[in-house]
Order: structure tokens, then sequence, then C-alpha cells
């Protein structure tokens, strides 16, 4: 077992890295430095974690020599560059979502991840909970059979005082709104059950906030298998819940309510009568797993050690990128969106809508 060196950059929820994730990793990960612009965010959290070496130059920490990992937690509009930049110097890359701004950008990214000795894994650590983690594993092990329906509800409660953080709300700094930030990690979950998509109608709307990216969304998917979905998102919801329910010919998955934490227990597996011994039988071979960050760097270490491939990749953030560029083509066209979108889309550059 390796265990790596880190610098966590950006300690907004780089600090939720650091207490879920490295805190108890300590055999895995030693975190080195700490990096955030903010000089008192930086003492508070250099100290909570004892963190021996802090600044607030990116580029310092891309100069130690010593550090093996560098965990991007720092606002959207940067993570491209500073990808960029950590892979060009050999670093080993885990990078908040949304990973980058286009599918242009991603492009941009797993080239640079070919030229590095680094790699880059996003973040999708909703995936990390013992819920959705049998539900993939009988997915994945044929026995759900054919996919019918999905439903995905995000309901969370965003008001002014998240808005009042500069980068936040705005296209040119957040990327986009509840489909970017908050919506992001169930739509992956959906599409490691049922993905990938074939054709997305979506419609959003900016209703519950004064801001100029959108805060309510809704679509119908066609997967590619010919399960069909529909989904909505809104950060007007009182209570906050995340839900998912998926309906498979040989199995019904439904997730529980928890907001943040949708992959966790309890999730409700109802079989039908002649799939029952064999999704039991499988049931109780499902290893378990840590929740969100932990899990995920879990993971992340273990594929490391091993030379597996990571338990989140580009291709995945490709999947989600593209999911988000066909709901904002599709919501400002009012047309149907068909899937992969190629270098020739006109969002491929750029999803802002109306070229804002
Ligand atoms: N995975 C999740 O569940 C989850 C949850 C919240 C946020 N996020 C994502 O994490 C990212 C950060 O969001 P947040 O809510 O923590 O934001 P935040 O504004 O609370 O924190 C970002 C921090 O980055 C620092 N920073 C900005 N530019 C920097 C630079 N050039 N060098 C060093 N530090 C810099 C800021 O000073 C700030 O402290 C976003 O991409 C967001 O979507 C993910």
């Amino acid at each position: 077992m390796t265990r790596r060196t880190v610098a966590v950059v950006g300690l907004g929820i780089g600090k939720s890295h650091l207490e879920e994730g490295y805190a108890n990793l300590k055999d895995r990960f030693e975190v080195l430095v700490a990096c955030d612009l903010d000089k008192d965010r930086l003492a508070t959290v250099g100290d909570a974690y004892a963190i021996p070496r802090r600044t607030t130059s990116f580029d310092e920490v891309l100069a130690m020599p010593d550090v093996d990992i560098v965990d991007i937690c720092t606002p959207p509009m940067v993570h491209l560059p500073m990808i960029e930049a950590a892979l060009k110097a050999g670093k080993h890359v885990i990078c908040e979502k949304p990973l980058v701004g286009s599918l242009k950008d991603l492009a941009a990214v797993e080239a640079a991840e070919k030229a590095s000795r680094g790699t880059v894994m996003p973040i999708f650590q909703y995936r990390w909970g013992n819920g959705f983690q049998k539900a993939k594993h009988i997915v994945d092990a044929g026995l759900a059979g054919k996919p019918y329906v999905a439903t995905v509800e995000t309901h969370w409660l965003r008001g002014a005082a998240y808005y009042a953080v500069p980068w936040r709300g705005k296209f040119a700094t957040e990327l986009g709104g509840v489909l970017m930030t908050h919506a992001i990690h169930i739509h992956d979950m959906l599409c490691e059950l049922m993905g990938p998509i074939d054709t997305l109608y979506g419609r959003t709307a900016t209703r519950v906030n004064t801001i100029e990216v959108e805060d309510c969304a809704a679509a119908t998917l066609t997967m590619a298998n010919g399960a069909l979905v529909s989904l909505n998102a809104t950060l007007g919801s009182r209570p906050e819940i995340s839900r998912m329910r998926l309906c498979f010919e040989n199995v019904t998955f439904e997730s529980g309510l928890e907001p943040y934490a949708p992959g966790n227990d309890p999730w409700t597996v109802t079989p039908s009568p002649d799939a029952k011994d064999a999704i039991e039988a499988a049931l109780a071979a499902v290893k378990p797993v840590h929740p969100r960050f932990r899990g995920q760097l879990e993971a992340y270490a273990e594929a490391l050690d091993a030379g597996r491939p990571l338990p989140v990749t580009l291709t995945d953030a490709r999947r989600s990128l593209e999911m988000i560029t066909a709901f904002y083509h599709s919501a400002e066209t009012g047309e149907p969106v068909r899937l992969p979108i190629t270098p020739a889309h006109p969002k491929y550059a750029s999803w802002r809508p109306n070229g804002a």
C-alpha cells in the first residue's frame, strides 16, 4: 500500500474532503499542503487538520516536488487552467465537479492527461453509498433485466445567502445553475444505472432566485437502451430531498430521500418473484463502502496502487457534460437533442444560453 502526498486547493468543500476523506485515510494519504487565496480560511483549516504547509500560491504548490496529488476544490471557472498546469507539472489531479465548462475544454483536459505522467479523477462522491452500490451491482451482474422507466428528483433549497458568494449564480464563473452544480450528481448516478442517453428534451427556468443561471429544470430522456426517464430539479423545495426510482423488468430500485447522500441506504430493492433468489444472492455479495468522499478517495487509492482504471474517469465527466450541453441546447431551441454531442455541435465550445 503506497501512502501518497496531497495538496488540497480551495478550502470550502475542500474542508469536507479533509474531514470526511483524508482525516479517515491517513494510511493512504498525507496532506502536506493547504492552498487558498483566503488567508483566514487557510489558517483555520490548516490548524484544524494540522497541515504543515500553507500557501496562497497555486504555482508554489506545483513547484513542490514531494506533492503527488493536487486536489482542486476551487470555483468552477478556474478548474481548467489549474488541471492543465497540474498535469504539466506531472501531478495526479482530483477535481471537483463540474470538471470544466464545455466539451471542448474536456477535450483539452483529455489531451493534457495523455501528455502527462499524472491522471485526473473527477469527483462524483454520491455514488459511494451502500444503497446505490447494491443497485449498481445487480445491474452490472445482468440481473435487473430490461430497463423500463426512471424518475429522478433533486429538490433542494438555495437562497440569497448562498448566491451572495460572488462566483455563484453566473454563467461566466459557476458555468451553470441547478443542472451544473446540484443535480449533476444524481444525473451521473442515473447514467451509471441506465445510461447512456439517446435523446433529451429539456426545459430550464430561473424562478426561485434573482440570478442569471437556471434554478429549476425538467426533462424527458430516452436512454440508448430504450428506457424512458423523467427528471426535475429545483432550488426551491422544503424539505430538501434527492430521490430516484428505477423500474427494470426484474427489479425496482427506490432510493432514500437524503438530499446530499442519495446513494446511502435505505434503498428499497423489490425483485420480481422469478428473480428473487438470484437478486438476494447477489445482494449478499455486495461489499460495503464508506460513504461519499471517504469511499471515493479509498477507491482512488486502491486503483492507483493496483494500476487499475480510476473509479471516476474523464469518460464519466464527458457523459455528464454531454448531458448538460444537450439540456441547455434543448432548453434554448425547444427541440429534442440526440447524443452524443460532436465537435460540430453549436454548443460544443460553450453551452451558455444565447451566447451569454
Ligand atoms: N462534490 C460536492 O458535493 C460539492 C459541494 C460543494 C461544492 N462543490 C464544488 O466545489 C467547488 C468549490 O465550491 P465551494 O462551495 O467550496 O466554493 P467556496 O467559494 O466556498 O470555496 C472555494 C475556495 O477556493 C478558493 N480559491 C478561489 N480561487 C483560488 C485560487 N486561484 N487558488 C487558491 N484558492 C482559490 C477561495 O478563496 C475559496 O475559499 C465548485 O466547483 C463546486 O461546484 C462540490
